[in-house]
């Protein structure tokens, strides 16, 4: 008797980020003049930008958070979505359907939303909607498609149940490690991925202490640029506009993605990405990497006031439990 496929991996990419931020008139002139992206304006409260056809890739609500408050993950077809919603049920983590408003302004025809690591809103969709409004942009194009709209990394005190929560929602594998120390820190990277994209998420701990040193849910969203020209101009653009660059360019260990850091206008940081390997299933095997650049990310501007700052983060989180949903960790899924 043929099996059932019920496995979604591949059918998942991430698809929308949902910010909130009180800064409307940074996040335009990031977003629009040093990233270049396609921006609209819906609202006095509700601005989004554009990468592709997709009429919604950032949508930026008016609030306090200065943060990202929810993921959206395309998922290709409807028995996929039907298994990913059953399967969270099936562990009693509650869902729920997103209002008709909620989902025109991230511009897909219906959601369901059910709760993430750190806070973070795990949407779900089938159909994006597409504007006919042709792009204007100061990039040349960006890389969506198969491989979702890029990736975000999360900093973690509990990295075994992240990792859980992504396998078990979306079946997610892990591609690789990386080992980094930053400024006397020890980091261990786990690099995940849903689809043929190196990583839609990125998982960071402190080796061997529960603390987190970042204060915003994300440390980093990654956009991927069309072109090498497209990256090297935005770089300039966030410069010459006064942006802070947070890693000047440079190339990472394991997906040889050339790229850089700026911070955006809410604090968490903004990576410009270009070339990354795509993962052949077929002969993909996990490695560790020392570091993660093989040149370049230097820190810009980075004072010992910072460091201190982070420090005294890490030291707040011990206090303040990490959200977690335990119920979809399976337990938690321990380094291999
Ligand atoms: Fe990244």
């Amino acid at each position: 008797m043929k099996s059932m496929n019920t496995n979604v991996f591949g059918a998942v990419h991430l698809g929308y980020v949902v910010i909130e931020s009180r800064r409307f008139a940074d996040w335009r002139r990031f977003g629009t003049d040093a990233v270049g992206m396609h921006h609209d304006d819906i609202s006095p409260d509700v601005m989004r930008f554009r990468l592709d056809d997709q009429e919604c890739r950032f949508l930026i609500r008016r609030g306090p958070a200065e943060d990202v408050t929810a993921l959206g993950w395309h998922i290709d077809d409807h028995a996929s979505f039907e298994r990913i919603e059953a399967r969270t049920r099936a562990h009693g983590v509650p869902v729920v359907r997103g209002s008709d408003e909620e989902a025109a302004l991230r511009g897909v025809e219906r959601l369901l939303r059910f709760p993430g690591p750190k806070g973070i809103a795990q949407e779900i969709y089938t159909t994006p909607l597409t504007s006919a409004e042709p792009l204007k942009m100061l990039s040349s194009g960006w890389v969506t498609g198969d491989s979702g709209m890029g990736h975000v990394a999360i900093t973690s005190a509990r990295p075994a149940l992240t990792r859980g929560y992504f396998t078990t929602v979306f079946d997610a594998r892990l591609t690789d490690y990386i080992d980094e120390t930053i400024s006397g820190v020890k980091l261990r990277i786990r690099f995940l991925r849903v689809n043929e994209r190196h990583h839609s998420i990125a998982v960071a701990a402190v080796r061997g202490l529960p603390i987190d040193p970042v204060r915003t849910r994300v440390q980093h969203l990654n956009i991927q640029a069309a072109g090498l020209d497209d990256l090297a101009r935005s770089y300039d653009r966030v410069h010459e506009l006064g942006f802070d660059m947070a890693l000047s360019v440079g190339q990472h260990t394991n997906d040889k993605e050339l790229s850089y850091y700026a911070r955006t206008p809410s604090g968490f940081e903004w990576e410009v990405g270009w070339n990354p390997v795509v993962v052949d299933e077929s002969t993909w095997e996990p490695t560790t990497h020392q570091g993660i650049s093989v040149w370049g990310h230097k820190p810009v501007g980075r004072t010992i006031v910072d460091l201190l700052d982070q420090f005294r983060l890490g030291a707040r989180s011990l206090a303040r439990p990490e959200i977690t949903v335990p119920a979809l960790s399976g337990g938690g899924i321990p380094d291999d």
